[in-house]
């Protein structure tokens, strides 16, 4: 019966256990993959927009060959997620559909304009640790194809991470104007990456519903202390200051003290009215299509082999 199903699920759950593509899974939970899934994976494929735009501006040949690399890694990300999700009946041509029609979201991060190369290492220090504050816990999401693409995806993520803080090393240690460049784009990303951890757990919709099916393991202002925790030694080392005056290390609790982004501009963001969303959508519905012309000569040399013995 469903109700014996939905016992076995729960206790398979509560035991910690994986649940798998061909395992009974109530509707809710399936509903909840396939919306925070696909929220990972549109913002892999829409935050290759603003990193790829300064492909051409990399101020030397290893910079430029980092960048490339870190770009066409983030359409991997995407990829490996939109498989994963496919396990759960959802083809990918579907889930592009629901993203261009605004009914699924990408990280309102993205959202936000890259405005000089030093964005370039901000993002890569602030957004990507952020993604492995997201990311990390998710390896131990219930879903299995979810939790074994997280593996890969973390490691991917710490390169990123490292490539980033290597960069705005590398300007702190050079002119008065690039220390310079380094503290602007910190203010810039600051709140925007705070806010990559969804809203306060009070506000949250569905961080105690997903914690119990241990799709979520840790609550969004855990993994937005942890975010703190993590980032504000680094700026410290780095030379730079967040722009919270709140920001301080407290003995008692043993975390940093922090202000919370303001979520009435989170709001306005994530309804839509972010500055480049329209410019965001635009640009993945024009390469989309395209790129027509590749899903359909994919798709007539598979059927061409059809049944022909791979050698
Ligand atoms: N941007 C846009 N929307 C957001 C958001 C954000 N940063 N954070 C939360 N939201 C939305 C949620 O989707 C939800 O809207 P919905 O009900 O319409 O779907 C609403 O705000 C309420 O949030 P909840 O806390 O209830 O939502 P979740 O339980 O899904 O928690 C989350 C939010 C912690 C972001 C969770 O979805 C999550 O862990 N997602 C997977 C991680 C992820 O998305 N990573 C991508 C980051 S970008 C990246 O990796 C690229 C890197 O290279 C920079």
């Amino acid at each position: 019966t469903e109700a014996g199903l939905e016992a076995e699920f729960e206790a398979r759950i509560a035991a910690d256990e994986r649940i798998e593509p061909r395992d009974w899974m109530p509707e809710g939970y399936r509903r909840t993959l396939v919306r925070q899934m696909s929220q990972h994976a549109h913002s892999e494929i829409i935050g290759m927009q603003p990193e790829a735009e300064w492909i051409g501006c990399a101020p030397s040949l290893r910079r430029k060959a980092i960048l490339l690399a870190k770009v066409q890694d983030e359409a991997g990300h995407g990829l490996y997620v939109y498989s994963a999700i496919e396990t759960l009946g959802v083809d990918r041509a579907e889930l592009t559909e629901r993203l261009l029609a605004g009914e699924q979201r990408y990280s309102a991060l993205f959202d936000h304009p890259v405005r000089t190369y030093a964005d370039v290492g901000t993002i890569a220090w602030l957004g990507d640790g952020a993604a492995i504050c997201l990311q990390v816990p998710a390896c131990r999401a219930s879903y299995g194809p979810y939790a074994r693409a997280m593996f890969r995806i973390c490691k991917e993520e710490s390169f990123h991470h490292r490539q980033g803080y290597e960069l705005l090393t590398a300007m702190m240690r050079g002119t008065a104007e690039q220390r310079a460049m380094v503290q602007e784009s910190l203010e810039r990303w600051w709140w925007p990456t705070m806010m990559m951890f969804g809203p306060p757990n009070a506000r949250s919709t569905h961080t105690e519903r997903s914690m119990r099916w241990r799709i979520k393991r840790v609550t969004n202002d855990e993994m937005r202390q942890q975010f703190v925790d993590m980032a504000a030694p680094q700026a410290e080392a780095l030379g730079v200051r967040p722009p919270d005056p709140a920001l301080r290390w407290n003995p008692e609790r043993e975390h940093y003290d922090y202000t919370d982004p303001d979520w009435a501009d989170f709001e306005r963001l994530i309804s839509g009215d972010g500055p480049l969303r329209a410019q965001r959508i635009a640009h993945r519905e024009r390469v989309h299509r395209e790129g027509a012309w590749v899903r359909e000569a994919a798709l007539a040399y598979a059927r061409r082999n059809e049944g022909a013995e791979v050698g």
